[in-house]
């Protein structure tokens, strides 16, 4: 099957994709030093001239935009579904913004003028100054909301049908179980729309940097919400790691239970077998435990990777996930305990707490 997708997902940065294709300078990096000095060009689709501000701590979720507009210009009528908060840098001028026709709102800015623009409201930037330019930067939730929505028609314009799904349901293309499967690194990943059994889904390959004999597949289902099963074995459980909010865990089968905790040793448990749902807090730890007799899989279905806040998505896996060796032991005794009340046994490999 050819890949339902055009983009590797590792690289489905939608809001980076968008601002390459916007044809402006993009200022990277840790800092801009002058916000007033930084290179600007021509930008069609917003009039004037302008550059994006991509900052390495931004994690896409906002990011800015600098306007330039000419001297007694004004800048294209404008529409996004984003937040937009603008600080006026250099020049004086003026803004409407308006829902309807009818009713146009007017505010008048100067120098360090500070406002907001709603959310879908069109608006136009004019600029009274018949000597010099008018420097707008604004900060905008863009990346967020195009990263989640990823379409970019969406978020423009007034249509509410995202292009991509309107060809993938009137082109025939949405098919159960009819995806590609590839590997991933460390995973294997399956791109389709539907499955028709998530608990016999038979694609899942080993994950051991998530612990002793884990098993997963990620599902990327286009842009949007994403998901992953996972399979652990009898007398085995996961490794203990923390990420974003929202992350949904359905069981699927088998039996168990998950710690929880935000600080050390005050660890909530949560039992749960077939049929169970819970959502880990944001940047709470948790860790899986298999009690039953049969292996234990899941469904999680979350956020896109790049807005998880996951240790995977980082350098240093230390700070989100903990391994067996550096886990408190109690945790380990928790379990064989609970595993005794079942006349069961920890099959934890004794190396896996020793090794580096
Ligand atoms: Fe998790």
């Amino acid at each position: 099957l050819e890949s339902i997708f055009d983009l590797n997902p590792e690289e489905r940065d939608y809001f980076g994709e968008f601002i390459r294709s916007e044809g402006i300078p993009v200022h990277a990096g840790n800092t801009v030093p002058d916000l007033r000095k930084a290179q600007v060009s021509d930008w069609k689709r917003v009039g004037g001239r302008g550059a994006y501000i991509r900052l390495v701590g931004d994690a896409t979720v906002n990011a800015a935009y600098l306007c330039q507009i000419p001297p007694s210009g004004e800048l294209n009528v404008e529409k996004d579904i984003s937040d937009k908060i603008v600080l006026v840098l250099e020049g004086s001028g003026s803004t409407q913004m308006w829902y309807n026709e009818s009713k146009k709102y007017r505010i008048e800015w100067d120098k360090y003028s500070l406002f907001k623009l709603p959310p879908n409201a069109r608006y136009q930037h004019r600029s009274n100054s018949a000597n010099s330019s008018a420097l707008l930067v604004t900060i905008t939730s863009l990346p967020l909301l195009m990263n989640v929505i990823g379409h970019h028609d969406m978020v423009f314009s007034d249509s509410t049908i995202p292009q991509f799904w309107k060809e993938k349901l009137e082109g025939g293309r949405y098919v159960v179980d009819a995806g590609s499967l590839s590997k991933a690194p460390g995973t294997a990943l399956w791109q389709g729309f539907a499955i028709s059994n998530a608990k016999t889904f038979s694609n899942l390959d080993p994950t051991s940097t998530r612990g002793a004999e884990n098993k997963s597949v990620h599902f990327d289902t286009g842009p949007g919400l994403t998901a992953h099963i996972s399979e652990f074995p009898v007398g085995k459980y996961k490794k203990a790691h923390r990420h974003g909010p929202g992350a949904h865990v359905v069981v699927l089968s088998g039996e168990g239970y998950t710690l929880i905790w935000r600080k050390p040793k005050e660890r909530i448990k949560i039992d749960w077998k077939e049929g169970s749902v819970f959502v880990p807090p944001s940047r709470w730890f948790h860790q899986h435990f298999n009690t039953g007799s049969v292996p234990a899989r899941y469904l999680a279905v979350h956020s896109p990777v790049e807005h998880m806040l996951e240790a995977e998505t980082f350098e240093n896996h230390s700070l989100d996930q903990i391994e067996y060796n550096q886990e408190d032991p109690e945790i380990r005794s928790i379990y064989e305990s609970e595993l005794s009340k079942r006349n069961l046994k920890s099959r934890m490999d004794k190396s896996l707490y020793a090794q580096k």
